[in-house]
């Protein structure tokens, strides 16, 4: 009886788990046992390895081959162990050596070509942290696992140069002695490449006139509120938050990992060669799947649009026309920045920490606007439109806003505003002022104080806040709202670099909730 070894990675939601491959060559009949809950893709994976050793011309011995995957208990998935599985019986057969402590994560063709695998950022991230020194993938995976620091990448196109490099003496006379060598990289060259994102194609300074609304998203940039636009038709809802990436600061090494991660495990077929430093936004349409949005499928659950927004801005543009499932389903995410996905297979959670941006028409028709003498809605049509958005999503939005239409006036080439860049600096400035206050609470966005904060360690002097207990007590507004107000108020100062927010703050935080309603 003769034992080979080799190791990977399996991927759980966005977390990857070390996996020891051991292969067993018997004496009996041929045949391949593969044991410790593999599913049904990974299964397959016995053809692909017995083809793949075959066509590369180091056939696999004619007798029964056991392959035990660790920890039994870890249901395991996908194609990427095929690689594993493959060399821990060369290494039973005594083709190669040395595998035991190498991660090997790639997916074999028939013809013993090696595929690219979703997830290797998170994958080789876990391997290295599990103190893996090498890891071997296929070349079309090598820049994505090399972005890791503190790993040596070996990348090959084909089975045989793998063999090749791990052979043993007695493999000496097989053919895999001819093959090119492997590919090297050294892990985390990424983190010393400067080389900027391609520049946000989306400007603040298109955005003509509209100084309120402007504002508004600097505020909302700087404190990460989550905010709502209404506005009629054409208004520049849309138009505005895509800009909102664009004054947003950059990820820093750490976000960047995190949000790579995430395009490594949701890409189609390609895989990512740099971190991210630009933050996602994600627009899904209000017809898209639920699975789509919160994330799902058939059998290992795929982060959805939630997932990709994280660290960034999840859009919904036409708020109200989602799914009503949809919507409350995005409480758990906005009180949690995590999602997690239920199957028969079990759960997954992934990360779903965004910034929400509604936008809505005010009406089914959009004219409700001004008086609202163009609106054709009946009273019942525009008191529901709204009102679909439930109370608890809406409870979360700290800023809601009307956005008009510009007037011909601010539409003239001489009224253009400041650029993102200007708007960036003020706002990393604002955040800047807010994480040194928060650090101590462990918090770092004006957004997520709670109101014992506000109430105790930040209350502000009296005389402040004369106008909000008012208003409260007069029930203008509700503790929900009273909260909201001082977030913002606390937003602003730090806008103005203030110590800590007047009743001039307070009034402009007051205009910042939708007009007429105590929420
Ligand atoms: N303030 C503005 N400055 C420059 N262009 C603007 C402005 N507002 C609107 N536009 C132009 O009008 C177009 C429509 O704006 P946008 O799609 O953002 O409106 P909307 O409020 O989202 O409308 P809808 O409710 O129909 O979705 C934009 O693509 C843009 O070209
Ligand atoms: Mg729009
Ligand atoms: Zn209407």
């Amino acid at each position: 009886m003769s034992m080979g070894r080799a190791r990977s990675v399996v991927l759980i939601g966005m977390e990857g788990r070390m996996i020891e491959v051991e292969a067993d060559i018997g004496q009996t009949l041929p045949a391949f046992v593969l044991l410790g809950l593999p599913d049904a893709a990974l299964r397959e994976s016995q053809d692909r390895v017995r083809s793949a050793a075959k066509n590369a011309g180091v056939e696999l011995p004619r007798r029964r081959l056991t392959v035990n995957l660790f920890p039994a208990s870890l249901p395991k998935s996908g194609s990427g162990l095929d690689l594993a599985i493959l060399m821990s019986a060369w290494a039973a057969d005594g083709q190669v050596e040395g595998t035991s402590e190498v991660v090997f994560l790639a997916e074999l063709g028939l013809d013993g070509r090696l595929r690219p695998v979703k997830g290797v950022l998170p994958a080789v991230a876990a391997a290295a942290e599990a103190g893996v020194g090498t890891v071997v993938v296929s070349s079309l995976n090598a820049a994505e696992a090399a972005l890791v620091p503190g790993v040596q990448v070996l990348a090959a196109d084909h089975v045989l140069q793998v063999a090749a490099h791990f052979r043993t003496a007695k493999a000496g006379e097989a053919p895999i002695s001819h093959v090119q060598g492997l590919q090297r990289l050294t892990g985390g060259l990424a983190h010393h490449d400067d080389a900027p994102d391609p520049p946000e194609s989306r400007d603040l300074a298109e955005v003509r006139g509209q100084l309120h609304a402007r504002f508004t998203l600097e505020v909302a940039a700087a404190g990460g509120h989550h905010m709502m636009l209404i506005g009629a038709p054409g208004a520049g809802k849309t138009m505005l938050a895509e800009r909102l990436p664009s004054i947003l600061p950059l990820l820093d090494e750490q976000e960047a990992m995190a949000a790579t991660a995430i395009s490594s495990i949701s890409s189609g077929a390609t895989s990512v060669t740099r971190l991210q430093r630009r933050r996602p936004f994600e627009s899904p349409h209000h017809s898209a799947t639920a699975a789509s949005i919160l994330g799902g499928g058939s059998r290992v659950p795929a982060p959805g649009a939630v997932t990709r927004a994280h660290l960034g801005v999840l859009f919904l543009d036409e708020a109200p026309e989602f799914q009503r499932n949809v919507l409350d389903s995005l409480r758990q995410p906005l009180e949690t920045a995590t999602i997690t996905l239920h199957r028969s297979a079990g759960h997954v959670t992934y990360p779903a920490d965004f910034q929400l941006v509604l936008a809505a028409n005010p009406c089914p028709c959009g004219m409700n606007v001004k008086d609202g003498s163009q609106c054709s809605c009946s009273v019942a049509q525009r008191r529901n439109y709204l009102s679909r958005l439930s109370g608890p999503l809406l409870d979360r939005i700290d800023l809601q806003i009307q956005v008009e239409r510009p007037h011909s006036a601010e539409l003239a080439p001489a009224e253009t505003g400041e650029g993102s860049a200007t708007v960036a600096q003020r706002v990393q400035q604002a955040r800047a002022q807010q994480a040194d206050r928060l650090a101590p609470y462990g918090l770092r966005l004006n957004s997520q104080v709670p109101l014992h904060l506000l109430a105790n360690e930040l209350r502000l002097p009296r005389s402040c806040l004369r106008a909000l207990d008012t208003a409260l007590d007069r029930a203008q507004l509700s503790l929900r709202g009273y909260v909201r107000v001082l977030r913002l108020a606390w937003t602003l100062s730090d806008i103005f670099h203030k110590d800590h927010p007047d009743e001039d703050e307070i009034d402009a935080a007051m205009q910042l909730r939708l007009v007429g309603t105590s929420r």
